[in-house]
C-alpha cells in the first residue's frame, strides 16, 4: 500500500478514538439499538460479552495492550455529541496469507442523527487508521438486505469479493431420504482429491484470514487421523456416487461452542440431489448434536439445501476496499 499519509483524526470534534476503557457499555447499547432487527442469538451475546467486557478490569487492563494484535474489536472511533455516543466504528486486525488484514465492523449511526455523513466520516476514519497500520487489505461485510450501507461502501472505494449465505439446521433423527434415490456412503481416500477441489472454489483463499479451512480435519489419512485423536476433534465424512463418478461430499466437525459446522464439496453446477441427500443425512446421523451451521456461496444450491431443512440465516456480502487513495475526512 502507498505510503502514510494520514491527517490527525480528533481534529473534528465530536470524531475521537473509542477508549476501551470508558465508552464499551454505552458502544454496547449503540450497537444494540441499530442492530435491533438482524440480531440472533450470536448477536446478543456478542453485546452481552461487550457490556461484560466493559465491566471487567482485568480484561480492560489487558485489552489495552493487545489492541492492534488480536483479532478482537478493540479500537475504533465513536461519534460523540452532547456527552453521549451516537455512532460507532471497530476495527479488528486479522493475519491471512502472509498480511495484514483491517476488518472494519459494528458501523452503527443512532437513527435519530442518520444521513448527516456521520457513518462515513466514521467508516473512512477506520480507513484512514486501518492504512496508519500498514494494512494489506481492509475488508467489511454487510447482510445483502441493508441497501443503505452497501451504497455507502461502495461509494467508498468497496468492491464487493464474495456473497456468502449462512445456513442452518436442527437435527433431526426423522430426516428422509426417501424418494431422493441417492444412496449416501463414507468417504475413501480416492474422493478426496475432488473434494478438495470443490472445497476449494467454495471456500475461497482470498476469505481464509477470517475463516480458516480446517484442513487437517478435513483430509483422510493417518496423520491427520492422529491429529484429531490427539486433539480430541470429532469428524465425520459423507459421499454420494454415481457408478464410480463422486457427486458430492460433505464433512462434519463437532464444535465446542454451541453449533457445529458442515463443509459441503460439490461442483456448483452439480447433482443437487446428491447434496439434498447429504445433508439430510447429516442431520439424521447426528440427532444427538447441537444446531447445523453451513457456510456457502450464496445462491449456489440454494434450492438443494433447502430442500435438506436448511434456513438461510443471512446473507453477506464481503466487500475489500479496492482503490489507491483513500477518501479525505471531512
Ligand atoms: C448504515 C448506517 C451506519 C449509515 O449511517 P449514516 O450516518 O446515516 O450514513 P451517512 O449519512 O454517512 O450516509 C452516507 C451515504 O450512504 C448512503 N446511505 C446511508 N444510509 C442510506 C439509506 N438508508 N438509504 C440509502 N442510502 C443510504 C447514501 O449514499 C449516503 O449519502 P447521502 O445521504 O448524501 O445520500 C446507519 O444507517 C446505521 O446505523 N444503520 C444500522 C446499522 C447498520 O446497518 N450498519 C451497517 C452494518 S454493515
Amino acid at each position: 500500500m502507498a505510503a502514510l499519509n494520514t491527517p490527525v483524526l480528533n481534529q473534528t470534534p465530536q470524531l475521537r478514538p473509542l477508549n476501551i476503557l470508558r465508552d464499551l457499555p454505552a458502544v454496547a447499547d449503540l450497537v444494540e439499538t441499530c442492530f435491533a432487527a438482524t440480531l440472533d442469538s450470536d448477536g446478543r451475546r456478542y453485546i452481552q460479552q461487550m457490556r461484560k467486557a466493559g465491566s471487567d478490569n482485568v480484561f480492560l487492563r489487558w485489552a489495552t495492550t493487545a489492541v492492534e494484535t488480536v483479532s478482537m474489536p478493540l479500537s475504533g472511533y465513536v461519534w460523540e455529541e452532547n456527552g453521549e455516543i451516537i455512532g460507532n466504528v471497530s476495527l479488528i486486525p486479522y493475519r491471512g496469507r502472509g498480511k495484514r488484514i483491517y476488518l472494519i465492523a459494528n458501523v452503527a449511526v443512532r437513527p435519530d442523527y442518520r444521513r448527516r455523513g456521520i457513518g462515513r466520516a466514521l467508516t473512512v476514519a477506520a480507513m484512514h487508521h486501518a492504512r496508519q497500520k500498514r494494512a494489506d487489505e481492509i475488508w467489511l461485510h454487510v447482510r445483502d438486505d441493508n441497501p443503505g450501507a452497501i451504497a455507502l461502501y461502495l461509494s467508498l472505494g468497496f468492491c464487493e469479493r464474495a456473497r456468502r449465505t449462512t445456513w442452518q439446521a436442527i437435527p433431526d433423527r426423522g430426516a428422509c431420504l426417501d424418494g431422493l434415490g441417492m444412496a449416501v456412503e463414507g468417504r475413501s481416500l480416492r474422493d478426496w482429491g475432488e473434494q478438495q477441489d470443490w472445497l476449494q472454489q467454495a471456500y475461497p483463499e482470498h476469505l481464509t484470514w477470517y475463516q480458516s479451512m480446517p484442513w487437517l480435519s478435513l483430509r483422510p489419512g493417518l496423520l491427520p487421523s492422529f491429529y484429531r485423536l490427539f486433539l480430541d476433534f470429532e469428524t465425520r465424512h459423507w459421499t454420494v456416487h454415481e457408478g464410480e463418478r463422486l457427486l458430492a461430499a460433505l464433512s462434519w466437525q463437532a464444535g465446542t461452542g454451541h453449533c457445529d459446522r458442515l463443509w459441503l464439496a460439490a461442483p456448483p453446477d452439480g447433482c443437487g440431489r446428491a447434496v439434498t441427500a447429504l445433508l439430510l443425512h447429516a442431520r439424521r446421523q447426528l440427532a444427538w448434536r447441537q444446531k447445523l451451521l453451513l457456510d456457502y456461496p450464496a445462491d449456489v444450491h440454494a434450492a438443494s439445501i433447502e430442500a435438506a431443512g436448511f434456513q438461510a440465516q443471512r446473507t453477506l456480502l464481503w466487500m475489500q476496499w479496492n482503490e489507491t487513495s483513500l477518501p479525505a475526512i471531512t
